[in-house]
């Protein structure tokens, strides 16, 4: 289906392509495919596969190496932007594996920060770079997890920092908001990538939703581009602070049909 071209004339930076299977890459071309120019910002240690799969995106201006936790990099990221900025997209995430094992109650305080600071307050400190070249205003898109607002079994600290994250959505989005930015998240259904592949049971998980969820379905990275897509659309353009699951449903069900 064509979906024409109305991300023409904007320029989106997407963080968090790590291989094909990224939501971020799904993302990427989606607003590609829609007309928009394209900076990936990655993490060095993904470099061999970005090198060779950054060249393929139809609009790409470039790709940096850019890890939110090495400040030097981040702003050297931004200050090397030459175009005016329209999208955001984080699709960032990161808990140490010890994190995932044991009890949530014996969780360190060193994990605790490392997945807080990767997968939560990265938002914040991306807009804080971003917004000075933000001047026509624009959208922030990042990607959350039921995990956030339900106890999701295994999911752990990621939980907690998904909660951290949906609140800096609400909060960037009224503090941005009067220079109209506007700041919303995803939360996916679960989809199988290189990070899924960190939390214990995954395969276990997608059997579940797809026999719960009212679609009866898995959703897949294309499903959640798409929604990126008219996020980051001016179609969106009096939405912002909101989160919007893209899961097939799963996330209404309290009981589901048990005899099935
Ligand atoms: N896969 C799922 O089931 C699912 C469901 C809901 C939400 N999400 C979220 O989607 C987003 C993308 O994850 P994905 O599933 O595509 O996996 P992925 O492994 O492809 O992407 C995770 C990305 O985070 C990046 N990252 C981690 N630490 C970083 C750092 N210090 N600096 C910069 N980048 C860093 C990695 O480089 C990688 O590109 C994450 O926020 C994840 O929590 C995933």
């Amino acid at each position: 289906m064509d979906k024409g071209k109305p991300l023409e004339g904007k320029t989106a930076l997407v963080f968090g392509v790590a291989s094909e299977t990224s939501i971020a890459w799904a993302i990427a071309k989606e607003l590609s495919a829609r007309g928009a120019k394209i900076v990936l910002g990655y993490q060095f240690r993904y470099h061999s596969r970005i090198k060779d799969l950054a060249p393929t995106l139809q609009n790409l201006l470039s790709f940096e190496r850019c890890d939110i936790l090495k400040d030097d990099e981040t702003e050297k990221f931004f200050s090397g932007l030459k175009t005016n900025i329209d999208v955001v997209v984080h699709a960032i995430a990161f808990a140490p594996a010890t994190a995932y094992q044991g009890r949530v109650v014996d969780t360190t305080q060193d994990d605790f920060t490392t997945a807080l600071q990767v997968s939560a307050h990265s938002l914040a400190k991306l807009m804080k770079q971003a917004r000075p070249h933000m001047k026509r205003g624009g959208s922030a898109i990042a990607l959350s997890y039921l995990g956030g607002v339900r106890v999701c079994t295994n999911y752990k600290i990621m939980g907690v920092a998904k909660a951290a994250l949906e609140a800096y959505v609400r909060e960037l989005a009224n503090d941005l908001g009067p220079e109209g930015i506007r700041v919303n998240s995803i939360s996916a259904g679960p989809i199988k990538t290189l990070a899924a592949s960190g939390i214990p049971e995954f395969e276990l998980m997608l059997d579940y939703n797809k026999a719960v969820a009212p679609l009866r379905d898995n959703v897949t990275q294309t499903d959640v581009a798409n929604c990126a897509a008219f996020l980051a659309s001016d179609d969106s353009s009096m939405i912002t602070g909101q989160n919007i699951y893209v899961d097939a449903g799963y996330s209404i069900i309290g009981v589901p049909n048990l005899a099935a």
